[in-house]
């Protein structure tokens, strides 16, 4: 029997990705819907989209991303990423719906000094990891069956705003630009997060939440990270290795941020690409190699 499934946040750069690759699953009948016509954080109507049409799955792409605005915009980030993932869960529950959520390495705080596995200490440093923190909660408590939060760090994609654009944008516009080293983490293409996510649909058989890490393989710093960029499309900008406190920011990252993957790998026998070869990938498709 084909199951359908429903995609919200599909404008963005993961559910764009998964928009992408929908067309070789024809054994899933998809739904995609962005901010105008399923507005997560319109929480009275919510369910009554769920009303007129079934859904086996969800995939929620749907998130509050802006990390630094959310440390001034506390309400709308708490909505979208607590509230409205809280009675989505609700939602997945009662009607026998399998929940795919994603969350961030934003959770952690940074100071380990080996990959976070999914069941170390959590400790979010922002208003956006704290947010995002909160809907994982609400999704074990809740406990939809045959669900999954997978944590991902530093995604990026040729749809939507992102460092590797924003990079290529000043490279090309700048001789030199101060890029920070001391925080970091690995990259994710979101099409491979995309990739195990549609694959991992058929294989979801758990009774309680389970939460996984997935990011591209590998480490690297923002600095060593927009090197890679620039190197592989070949923009002619130097890169000075700044430390964080030369950029401050609104809200605090980690300056750890790995994850260890090992779990996702084993359970749904997946392997996953180097950094590297992933934003060769990507710069490809963008037209920049
Ligand atoms: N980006 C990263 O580096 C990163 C890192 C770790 C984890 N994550 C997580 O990965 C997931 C996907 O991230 P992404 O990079 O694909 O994010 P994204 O590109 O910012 O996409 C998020 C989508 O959510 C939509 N949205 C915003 N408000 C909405 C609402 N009220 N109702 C419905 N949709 C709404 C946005 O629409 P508009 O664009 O129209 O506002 C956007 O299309 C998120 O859960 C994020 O927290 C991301």
């Amino acid at each position: 029997m084909i199951k359908s499934i429903l995609v919200t946040g599909a404008n963005g750069q993961l559910g764009s990705e998964i928009q992408a690759l929908s067309k070789a699953y024809s054994q899933y009948e998809f739904t995609f819907t962005n901010k105008d016509t399923l507005d997560l954080s319109n929480l009275c109507k919510l369910e009554d989209f769920f009303d007129s049409k079934s859904f086996d799955i969800i995939i929620n792409c749907a998130a509050y991303t802006a990390v630094d605005k959310a440390e001034e915009d506390q309400d709308k980030a708490k909505i979208l990423n607590h509230k409205s993932v809280n009675l989505l869960s609700k939602i997945a529950k009662n009607r026998d719906i399998s929940l795919i959520h994603i969350s961030t390495d934003y959770v952690f705080d940074g100071t380990s000094h080996i990959p976070y596995t999914e069941d170390m200490k959590t400790c979010p440093q922002s208003v956006y990891g704290q947010t995002k923190l909160d809907g994982e909660n609400a999704i074990i408590e809740v406990n939809p069956k045959n669900s999954m939060i997978i944590r991902t760090s530093w995604v990026y994609s040729s749809y939507g705003n992102n460092f590797v654009k924003t990079m290529l944008r000043l490279g090309k516009e700048r001789d030199s630009l101060g890029v920070i080293f001391d925080q970091v983490g690995t990259p994710t293409y979101a099409r491979d997060l995309a990739q195990v996510i549609l694959d991992a649909v058929p294989k979801l058989k758990n009774d309680s939440v389970e939460i996984y890490h997935y990011s591209n393989e590998g480490v690297c710093s923002w600095y060593d990270f927009s090197k890679a960029i620039f190197e592989l499309s070949h923009v002619n900008c130097e890169v000075n290795a700044i430390e964080t406190f030369q950029y401050p920011t609104p809200a605090k990252r980690p300056s750890y941020s790995i994850l260890n993957k090992s779990k996702i790998k084993k359970e749904f026998e997946i392997s996953v690409p180097y950094w590297k070869d992933s934003l060769k990938d990507c710069l490809k498709i963008m037209g920049e190699i």
